[in-house]
């Protein structure tokens, strides 16, 4: 948690708006949404928990019904949909073949617009998905329970090996494409995986990036941790035409296309796994310098991933979906692969950068494939509005509907989305959730709820949220106080552990408010988010950002002690902080404030290689907006740094509080007319 030295944290500086008015969904929207009953929070009340959530497993089709909803036996380590037996492959995939076997699955847009789109049904992905779950079993020897680690781009055969590990019932862990080598040899490690996949090379700003060089530094990193991959398995851009300046390795890499010619009519029936077997890891930044893997189960992450995107995302069988993020983070996973294959919807998986070449590129493509619903974050509407918009007027598309997710949005952001983007004629939604959560907690449902910019809205359906003061007493709504956002009951889409922590698990996520850690009861282990948040009177919440060391760079969550160690591999430097500094287009980024060994002159090259060390030790999305020499770092008398201090001058306050406590009092100063300068 926040103590004194650690910092302004996020909750203190990202949301500084009031309450609005409210906005209310278009008649035409409501007349057709999927959930249109008003009552539905009285279905899904805490009186009804957990059965109430049978409606969510329902979605799908299983091998075997489940015999218990919920067990608690081993609280907050909670099981869901016991005993039922599925495969998420098969899910995603061969029960959509009878009746929507010449459906598009994937529509996939290349960054440079002279490559045409190319449309994946759900033949063509359930045949491709097969050939490649064989090469796994009978090349690589994938088994039940293995994990691999995913390192790709935005491309079709990313959700391909994704679903392909699924088929066999392996874990995968997809590590988004923009992390570093080491990044990926760090989760590697940690999830002790059998193999990395990658691609050669993949387009992102107009530029024919090289991938396949980070995966010769992650093979490297993780075999010096201690842990090999058997192999590197390197998908081609451009099938039969290597792409990489970066030489393959015999015997260790293996050229995918190539050899899927030997699989080639293969089919594997999918692995029946327990619902509470683990479907995949994804790894977020904590408080501490080490990521942490997050688990999630098959049953219950599913049937919330496919029941959310029906009744929040309103997907119908002839929309058109594009969600914008990376399945490379937890919105990919859930909003462009699971939750929308799910439902046998039409997904867009776009490559590149949305304002490339201008920020018309996105209405260009909603309107060739008749996207009806979109889906993005705060930073790229505020990229794209900088970018000049596009002129989405010009373009013929209509949204019936739209996401925000990822950060706060700005009320007059909202209002520019709605405006312009969505020509007045979308409902939005904006989504508040977490890596670990699986799915959307926080949110208007469309059809129903009226919208209200700036605050995300009540709760989903069967999501019982309280705020909590430090001491565990509960803030009420319209008290116009902060406290710790957390969720009174499970839900099946939480994640199940940390991988290979369960204790940290425990000490983050329950510790702070459970009185009872033996308890069996679910009602004393409400989830603690991490999150600062207010409820207005009408029960709405307004989410101000991580009350935790953590930093939210473009919706991307980033720990300052990642950035902190990464600057300390520059051997000229002596100490470093990281802080939240708040941002234009980005919402928040991180500067970094670092002292030098003695005898070291500050130069402009150094802090360029203080700046390079990061994206290199973590990837470009790390870089801070500043890198600021300084003579001393403000410490207290026990020597903390007191990075609260340096927030201020950061955001421009000139509030810094108390320094009378300080043991070098005089270097605030000093730090400030750097500034200024
Ligand atoms: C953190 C989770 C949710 C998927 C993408 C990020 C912040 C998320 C909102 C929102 C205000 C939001 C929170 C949260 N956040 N959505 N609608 N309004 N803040 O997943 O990397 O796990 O980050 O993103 O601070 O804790 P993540």
């Amino acid at each position: 948690m926040s103590d004194e030295t650690s910092g302004v944290s996020e909750a203190e500086i990202a949301v500084h708006w009031g309450e609005e008015s409210y906005f209310h969904p278009p008649a035409s929207f409501s007349a057709q949404a999927n959930l249109q009953d008003k009552n539905i929070r009285d279905r899904f009340s805490l009186d009804n928990f957990p059965q109430c959530f049978e409606e969510f497993a329902d979605l799908l089709t299983w091998d075997r019904r489940w015999d218990k909803v919920l067990d608690t036996s081993d609280a907050p380590f909670f099981k869901w949909f016991v005993g039922g037996r599925l495969n998420a492959s098969y899910n995603c995939i061969d029960r959509h073949l009878e009746k929507h076997s010449n459906k598009t699955a994937i529509h996939f847009v290349p960054e440079p617009e002279h490559e045409a789109i190319q449309h994946m049904t759900y033949r063509e992905l359930w045949v491709r998905v097969n050939e490649f779950a064989a090469l796994l079993r009978d090349f690589a020897g994938v088994k039940q329970g293995d994990r691999i680690t995913i390192h790709m781009p935005m491309v079709p055969e990313l959700p391909i090996a994704m679903l392909a590990c699924a088929r066999l019932g392996a874990i995968h862990s997809v590590v988004f494409a923009g992390f570093s080598g080491k990044a990926a040899a760090d989760r590697i490690v940690d999830s002790e995986s059998k193999l990395l996949i990658t691609m050669d090379s993949y387009y992102r700003s107009g530029a024919l990036l090289d991938h396949k060089e980070k995966a010769d530094i992650a093979y490297e990193d993780s075999k010096n941790q201690g842990h090999a991959v058997d192999k590197v398995l390197v998908f081609e851009r451009y099938p039969g035409r290597y792409s990489s300046p970066t030489p393959i390795v015999e015997g260790r890499d293996i050229i995918v296309n190539d050899l899927l010619k030997d699989f080639r009519g293969q089919r594997v029936d999918p692995v029946s796994v327990k619902s509470e077997d683990p479907l995949f890891l994804m790894y977020t930044s904590g408080s501490t310098g080490r990521p942490k893997g997050a688990q999630h189960g098959t049953g219950g992450y599913l049937s919330y991933a496919a029941w959310t995107s029906k009744n929040v995302q309103d997907i119908h069988p002839e929309d058109v979906y594009w969600c914008m993020a990376d399945i490379g983070w937890i919105t990919g996973h859930s909003y462009i692969v699971y939750g929308p294959l799910a439902l046998g919807a039409s997904s867009i998986i776009y490559e590149g950068t949305p304002t490339y070449p201008d920020a018309g590129r996105p209405w260009r493509v909603a309107e060739e494939l008749g996207v009806t619903i979109f889906h993005t974050s705060p930073t790229a509407i505020r990229a794209l509005r900088k970018a000049g918009g596009g002129n989405p007027e010009k373009y013929n598309y209509h949204f019936k509907h739209m996401t925000t997710v990822g950060e706060p949005i700005e009320p007059d952001v909202w209002k520019w989305y709605y405006d312009v983007i969505g020509k007045k004629e979308a409902v939005i939604v904006d989504t508040w959730w977490q890596t670990e959560t699986g799915g959307f907690l926080i949110t208007t449902m469309p059809a129903i709820d009226p919208m209200k910019p700036g605050s995300a809205g009540p709760a989903m359906p069967g999501i019982h949220p309280v705020i909590y003061d430090e001491d565990g007493n509960e803030v009420p709504p319209g008290s116009n106080k902060a406290g710790n956002i957390c969720i009174r009951n499970p839900w099946p889409g939480m994640f199940q552990t940390i991988w290979k922590d369960p204790d940290r698990f425990v000490s983050t996520y329950f510790a702070k408010y459970n009185k009872d850690p033996k308890s069996t009861d679910w009602r004393d282990w409400p989830y603690m988010a991490g999150d600062g948040a207010m409820q207005a009177a009408d029960g709405y919440y307004r989410i101000l950002g991580r009350i935790d060391d953590v930093i939210n760079v473009a919706g991307h969550r980033l720990g300052t002690k990642e950035l902190e160690s990464a600057a300390l591999t520059v051997p000229e430097v002596a100490e470093s902080a990281v802080v939240a500094a708040k941002d234009d287009v980005k919402g928040i980024m991180p500067e970094i404030y670092v002292s030098l060994q003695p005898n070291v002159e500050p130069t402009e090259e150094l802090r360029k290689r203080i700046s390079d060390a990061i994206a290199k030790e973590i990837g470009p999305i790390a870089k801070p907006r500043a890198v600021w020499i300084v003579p001393d770092l403000p410490k207290t008398r026990s020597g903390k740094i007191m990075r609260r201090i340096l927030a201020a001058i950061s955001n421009d306050n000139n509030d810094v509080g108390d320094v009378t406590t300080l043991s070098n009092p005089e270097t605030v100063d000093l730090i400030r007319k750097l500034h200024t300068k």
